[in-house]
């Protein structure tokens, strides 16, 4: 493997970002204090037929859409490719596929212009994304709690500094948004299902259907939300087919309440199990349900602590937690005077937060500040 190049060190010079770890195809431009000078998001329209995501069909729509992505963004934000001070990617975990072409032309534009490249985890960008200036009151000093909660994620996590990060607990089946996508589909609603099934709810009672709040209350913060879709499917064995709107309606806005109660119950044990945070940040694509946020939102203050999530466009999959993870990695490396180049690290599918400490001694990360 090639070694680090020591003299690559940061101008403080705009980061461009790219990810493409799942179905969105996005690119931003940031500055060195997180100022966004440019930043957009392609959600792939190719797998509308499909009713998924389709892996080998995501990599080849990122093949398609990036170069021309880059181009814009650069046109927006008024950079020529030479103002860049460094290229940072999501390098995992997600989409093989999508990955590899992501990065791959991200590491391209970093050999080309001789600045430093950045693989980002894509689960510390969504952990970091609350210090990003003016999201946060008082810019989210650790340590906090992260609720994670999309269509691939679902777990707590203790954010106790930078690169240090300890999962609490998560699911042990489906990740939330996925139990949001799945009963949505058995609703006949279409996909992604989780904006569909908070617009049909609410007009439905959450109170109508007894639906089970799988792990309620157990010790830990695991997750389990099968047993929940089971019980939803059952419901809708015995209702008449078709089902008439309203009834419909209280199906989804039932199951939405057990998710809530589910979500609130588990958030209420991580906090439980990490005293020492004042703060709870949600994100993920999941975070953008209203119920959720309002439950969340009163667990926290009952708590007397703080509640940040950021505005809904953050919180999906994006390039400005890209961008924001590397600068906050470069700026670790400034600090400490080592150099922070990372064209040798590869793509990975997997790639568990807890990970990030071991990269701690072996990179510019060792003697990152907290
Ligand atoms: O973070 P995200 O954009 O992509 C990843 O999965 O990484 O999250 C997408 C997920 C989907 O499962 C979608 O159904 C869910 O977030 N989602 C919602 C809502 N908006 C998006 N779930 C419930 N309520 C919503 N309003
Ligand atoms: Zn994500």
């Amino acid at each position: 493997m090639d070694q680090p190049r020591a003299d690559l060190i940061w101008n403080g010079g705009p980061v461009l970002a790219i990810e493409s770890s799942c179905d969105e195809t996005a690119v931003a431009v940031l500055q060195h204090d997180g100022v966004i000078l440019a930043e957009r998001v392609l959600s792939q329209q190719e797998h509308l037929p499909f009713g998924g995501v389709v892996p080998e069909i995501a990599a080849r729509a990122h093949l398609a859409h990036l170069p021309g992505l880059v181009r814009a963004i650069l046109a927006d934000a008024a950079l020529s490719p030479g103002d860049l001070g460094a290229i940072a990617a999501s390098c995992g975990p997600g989409l093989i596929g999508g990955l590899i072409v992501g990065s791959g032309l991200g590491r391209g534009m970093a050999l080309a212009l001789e600045v430093p490249f950045v693989a980002v985890n894509h689960l510390e960008a969504h952990a970091l994304t609350a210090r990003l200036p003016g999201l946060a009151e008082g810019g989210a000093p650790f340590p906090y709690l992260l609720l994670l909660v999309s269509g691939g994620h679902c777990q707590c996590v203790a954010v106790d500094g930078f690169g240090r990060y300890r999962r609490l607990g998560g699911t042990i089946d489906d990740a939330a948004g996925e139990a949001f996508d799945k009963v949505a589909k058995m609703l006949g609603l279409g996909w992604p299902g989780g904006p569909a099934l908070e617009r049909l709810a609410e007009g439905g009672d959450p109170t109508a259907h007894r639906l089970p709040r799988p792990l309620l209350g157990r010790p830990g913060c695991d997750f389990s939300f099968s047993g929940l879709k089971t019980a939803v499917a059952q419901r809708l064995a015995i209702l008449p087919a078709p089902l008439p709107e309203s009834d419909a309606a209280d199906l989804a806005a039932s199951f939405q309440a057990a998710v809530a109660d589910v979500v609130a119950d588990r958030v209420g044990h991580a906090l439980a199990l990490m005293p020492e945070a004042r703060l709870l940040v949600v994100a993920g694509g999941v975070a953008a349900n209203a119920t959720l946020r309002a439950r969340l939102t009163g667990l926290a203050a009952a708590r007397g602590i703080a509640f940040a999530a950021p505005p809904l466009r953050l919180c999906t999959d994006n390039a400005v937690m890209v961008g924001w993870a590397a600068i906050e990695t470069l700026q670790a490396g400034r600090a400490a005077g080592i150099a922070v180049d990372e064209l040798a690290m590869p793509p990975r599918p997997r790639w568990p937060l807890e990970q990030m400490a071991d990269r701690l001694g072996t990179s510019a990360r060792a003697t990152a500040p907290a």
